[in-house]
């Protein structure tokens, strides 16, 4: 191998494969002729090692615990900044001045209402129905009352598209939160910012007054910036790979929002804190999890520690311990569940299993304590999290397009029955 270039030796000759540079991190072997030249392909399951895609949105660097929104670091983002704005710097690549903000919002408000009979489909889900499953379809559904088309070359219409699916899907997690709790809807308010106004959406009784408690809605807001993106992770290539195929934006994401809902990937959050009582209802015994965690023979895992990248620590994971501790401090919450996170957490990071295996806390591991403070059913949480990864997922989806990116077509390596005949039923 040279500075700009694979050899490979195979069969007899020797081919060359182009490394294509980043501005940091994995540089790529780019191989597209490789099937061609060679008759090979390459087999990488679970894509641990493959480039999907070229992409200037997020970068993250698993080895030193490093995540950028296009280029600025996490830390700096989750304290200074605010989920609309991180929608705007995701969507648009840079931080918006004061009049691109104010067009950005107000794009936002111009469709900040629902056609009133995507109520009709939200009534007939039984209220059993877990949330993610009644979003994807909800923004499935989107689509037939908002049929036009977009034309991925203006800009204008891209915007408004994105606008427009941003206030929509809010009100549609909002609605699957009412729905859970038995609760009769409500509707978008201007007068408030993004978040304020899906926390409003969702937590105003229908017989009370209704105030923004500022400790709430910080805790939110942080926490929906912490999962704006995360570029190609299961679904975001999801959503890449959907629209691909020239599918819409919102049938895209609709996709997207089945992909999360896994119990490996956003689903996590959910299962933590399920785990989290379960180890509190069988008497509080941490060391007894870990031990079924390592059992080979178990199917246990220790759910909210590993991840596909990060093999150091999740840096969202730091910030978001800090903010759990903080919030149940502002509201003078005491949860067991904490405390068994915490001693999860001790005694795992201690263990040579877990050491060896470069297996942390990841995003999800905390976050769940926090929705469950807020008083968020444990059902909800990846919707939460669906609702902080939009912007990510229509940046990715816009990205895709704008790249023209070929249909994503992957190869396999067939290992079934060679050719034979069809044996006629009476014969077999
Ligand atoms: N508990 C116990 N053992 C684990 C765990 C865990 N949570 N995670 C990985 N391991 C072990 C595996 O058994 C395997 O052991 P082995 O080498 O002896 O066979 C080794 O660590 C590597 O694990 P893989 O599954 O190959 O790692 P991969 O990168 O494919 O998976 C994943 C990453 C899916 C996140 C995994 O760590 C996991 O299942 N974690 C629990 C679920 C979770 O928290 N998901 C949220 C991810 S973050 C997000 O999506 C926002």
């Amino acid at each position: 191998m040279s500075d700009n270039k694979v050899v490979l030796n195979y069969d007899g000759n020797s081919f060359e494969y182009p490394i294509v540079d980043s501005t940091i991190g994995d540089r790529g072997i780019d191989i597209s002729k490789l099937r061609d030249q060679t008759g090979l392909i390459t087999l990488d399951l679970g894509y641990k090692n493959t480039g999907a895609t070229l992409s200037d949105i997020t970068y993250l660097d698993g080895d030193n615990g490093e995540l950028y929104y296009r280029g600025y670091p996490i830390e700096q983002i989750a304290e200074k900044s605010n989920f609309s704005e991180v929608m705007y710097l995701l969507l648009h690549g840079e931080l918006p001045t004061q009049d691109q903000f104010l067009k950005f919002e107000g794009g936002i408000k111009k469709y900040n209402y629902v056609a009133d009979e995507m109520k009709k489909i939200l009534d007939v889900f039984p209220r059993s129905a877990h949330p993610m499953g009644v979003l994807s379809s909800l923004t499935s559904a989107l689509t037939a009352f908002n049929p036009k088309a977009v034309n991925v070359n203006s800009k204008e219409e891209m915007d408004e598209a994105a606008e427009m699916l941003l206030a929509k899907f809010s009100h549609l997690c909002a609605w699957t939160y009412r729905k859970k709790l038995g609760l009769s809807i409500n509707h978008g308010d201007n007068n408030l910012n993004y978040v304020e106004n899906f926390y409003k959406m969702c937590f105003r009784r229908p017989n009370m007054d209704f105030e923004l408690d500022p400790v709430v809605v910080g805790a939110l807001d942080k926490l929906l910036i912490l999962h704006a993106d995360h570029e190609q992770n299961c679904s975001t290539s999801t959503v890449r790979m959907v629209g691909s195929a020239h599918t819409g934006l919102f049938a895209s994401v609709s996709a997207g929002i089945s992909a999360l809902w896994g119990p490996l990937h956003g689903g996590a959050n959910q299962a933590v804190i399920e785990m989290l009582e379960m180890i509190e209802q069988d008497g509080g015994d941490v060391a007894k999890y870990v031990e079924k965690a390592k059992n080979k023979d178990d199917n246990f895992r220790l759910m909210g520690f590993g991840h596909r990248v990060y093999k150091n620590f999740d840096p969202r994971a730091t910030i978001i311990k800090k903010a759990a501790d903080d919030i149940l401090t502002a509201l003078g919450i005491e949860d067991k569940a904490l405390d068994i996170a915490m001693q999860l957490e001790r005694v795992a990071l201690e263990d040579e299993y877990f050491v060896s295996r470069k297996l942390y806390p990841n995003v999800d591991f905390y976050s769940g304590i926090i929705y469950r403070a807020l008083g968020i059913p444990t059902e909800m949480f990846t919707v939460m999290f669906a609702l902080g990864r939009l912007p990510g997922w229509i940046s990715q989806w816009k990205e895709m397009r704008l790249h023209n990116d070929p249909i994503g077509r992957p190869r396999q390596v067939y290992q079934g029955a060679q050719k034979r005949d069809y044996v006629d039923l009476s014969a077999r």
